[in-house]
């Protein structure tokens, strides 16, 4: 991984694919020749933006999605020596949405994300924050622990500073699917949600506010089957309910796309 210079914070690396064209979507977009390099282009954004954090309020707050596409960033943050600058001492650890199975579930988030992250960063337990959607109040609680957490920043800085989400192919992100009602939060942090089309179909999840109050908010999709949706976003017609990554919008915070090649529908000049 290319050491992110710390006199250079607007442009953290300098890894960008000059070959590759990238996608007209919403916000930045970095597209990569592979999995490896996004991975690289990932890890050195969060770096910059944790230790700018912590710099700024003492603490990092970000949140980490589930699925199986962040997996080798996860394994990457752990092995990769550069990635083991981040100060994880000072770090909050939270999810973008859970399935209500077990902890142990081999389709539960946490599961990954403890096996990835947590049990080898040093971070305090008291810092991991697992959602727990097999309980009615899971959701609840959580957006209570989220709230107490953030009320120590300044106001108007009490938000999650770093957000990463991935996208399903039918334009889902977090557990925010199409056509369903959570899609219509506009007060909440986190729901319950149940969707049919999902699964499991029960799930919590981070909502609109807060995804679109965070400090960055970072959409890494990678492979061929995802570059259908890809090509739903550039097109921009259609209403958030039918694609559900469209309303990731963040009001006072930056958007970046991080593509693979594939996922971008782009081939090496
Ligand atoms: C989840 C997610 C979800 C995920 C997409 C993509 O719990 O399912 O957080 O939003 O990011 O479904 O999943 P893959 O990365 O497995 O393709």
């Amino acid at each position: 991984m290319i050491f992110p210079d710390p006199e250079r914070r607007d442009r953290p690396y300098d890894l960008e694919e000059k070959s590759l064209s990238a996608p007209a979507l919403p916000g930045a977009v970095a597209v990569a020749l592979n999995v490896d390099r996004l991975v690289d282009m990932l890890a050195a954004e969060i770096i910059v933006h944790a230790k700018a954090c912590v710099r700024e309020f003492g603490d990092f707050e970000l949140a980490l999605s589930g699925g199986s596409t962040p997996l080798p960033l996860y394994e990457r943050l752990m092995y990769d020596p550069d990635a083991r600058q981040i100060p994880w001492i000072r770090t909050h650890l939270w999810q973008v949405d859970e399935r209500a199975v077990a902890p142990d579930h081999e389709q539960s988030n946490f599961k990954v994300i403890r096996e990835t992250i947590v049990d080898h960063s040093g971070i305090p337990d008291d810092q991991v924050h697992p959602m727990d959607a097999l309980s009615e109040t899971g959701h609840s609680d959580y957006e209570k622990q989220l709230r107490e957490v953030l009320e120590w920043r300044v106001p108007g800085e009490d938000r999650l500073d770093f957000v990463l989400l991935g996208m399903g192919d039918d334009g889902h992100t977090a557990s925010l699917f199409p056509n369903t009602d959570v899609l219509g939060e506009t007060e909440r942090l986190v729901a319950r949600v149940t969707a049919p089309a999902a699964n499991p179909p029960v799930r919590v999840t981070l909502t609109y506010p807060a995804i679109n109050a965070a400090r960055f908010v970072a959409i890494m999709v990678t492979g061929a089957a995802k570059a259908a949706a890809v090509r739903r976003m550039v097109a921009g017609v259609e209403s958030v309910e039918a694609l559900p990554i469209s309303g990731v919008r963040p009001q006072r915070g930056q958007l970046k796309w991080f593509l693979d090649a594939a996922a971008a529908g782009v081939q090496p000049k």
